[in-house]
């Protein structure tokens, strides 16, 4: 379909969305927000694309949400939009194919949250972190008390949060943030290398990981468990699995299908 604020390429299975209001530095505003949704959903039906790589125009990955659109909102109409975009993000978060966000540079407020929603973040060196929200009054509202939380724990997230301070991609990465720093030329390639090892195991194996780390974080430990157990048994059911075993006993790649 077509997008404004957004594009989508697919090239060998592998999908690249790319945030693209670079005058604005890519500021989500409602429209972006629905076109991520539309785009994501599209990610998620469409048979030729295995992952996603999430990616932003020109000199950022997303500066927030659009401050000229929040200036003026309701009470209503902010919880609405916070609501409207915690969807659209968890889109994202609970895909059933891997999301990678390549970080390109300024990932502020709403960035930060999308770039947190998205399975594995790789920062260009140049990228930029911070959930500035507090300087204009404001809390988070895609999630960013809660995910931020989630990956570098309660007094690392507060003190982002508290302080609105941006921290540098180094720094993302000491307190786990992101997952890998790279050159900024050799960004997208890092996405695309670290999607084309994921692509080459089990979809079905794959797939069933994202949902129980996604839905285990949730659970007692002993729910976990079950979940991870019964997963352990779906795919006990799978020709995927059979072959998987049957190429590492025969000492060649595995040709995975998918059922
Ligand atoms: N919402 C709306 N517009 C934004 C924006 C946002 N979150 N972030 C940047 N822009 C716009 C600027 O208003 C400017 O537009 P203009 O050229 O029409 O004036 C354009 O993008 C370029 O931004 P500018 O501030 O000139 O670039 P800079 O390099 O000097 O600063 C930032 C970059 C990221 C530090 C700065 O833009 C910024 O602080 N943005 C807001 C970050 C934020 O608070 N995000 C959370 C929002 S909830």
């Amino acid at each position: 379909m077509p997008y404004e604020f957004v594009t989508l390429a697919v090239d060998d299975r592998i999908a690249t969305l790319t945030v693209s209001r670079p005058d604005k530095l890519n500021a989500l505003n409602d429209a972006t927000i629905a076109e991520l949704g539309a785009a994501i959903d599209e990610v998620r039906a469409r048979g030729d694309i295995g992952g996603v790589i999430v990616t932003g125009a020109g000199r950022a990955f997303v500066a927030g949400a659009d401050i000229a659109e929040l200036s003026s909102q309701t009470p209503l109409a902010a919880r609405a939009r916070a609501r409207a975009g915690q969807d659209v993000f968890r889109r994202f978060e609970s895909s059933p194919k891997p999301v990678i966000a390549a970080v390109n540079g300024f990932a502020l407020g709403g960035g930060c949250e999308l770039a947190m929603a998205c399975h594995i973040r790789i920062a260009s060196d140049k990228a930029k972190f911070g959930q500035p929200e507090v300087k204009l009054g404001i809390g988070p509202g895609y999630g960013g008390t809660q995910r931020l939380t989630r990956l570098v724990g309660k007094g690392r997230a507060l003190q982002l949060l508290l302080t609105a301070e941006m921290i540098d991609a180094a720094e993302a990465y000491r307190i786990g943030l992101v997952n890998l720093i790279v050159a900024p030329d050799a960004l997208i390639g890092a996405a695309t290398a670290m999607m084309r090892q994921i692509l080459a195991n089990g979809p079905l194996a794959v797939t069933l990981c994202i949902e129980a780390v996604d839905r285990g974080l949730e659970m007692s430990l002993d729910d976990g468990l079950i979940l991870e157990a019964n997963h352990f048994g779906l795919v006990a059911s799978t020709d995927d699995m059979r072959e998987g075993m049957a190429a590492f006993l025969d000492k060649r790649a595995p040709a995975f299908r998918g059922s």
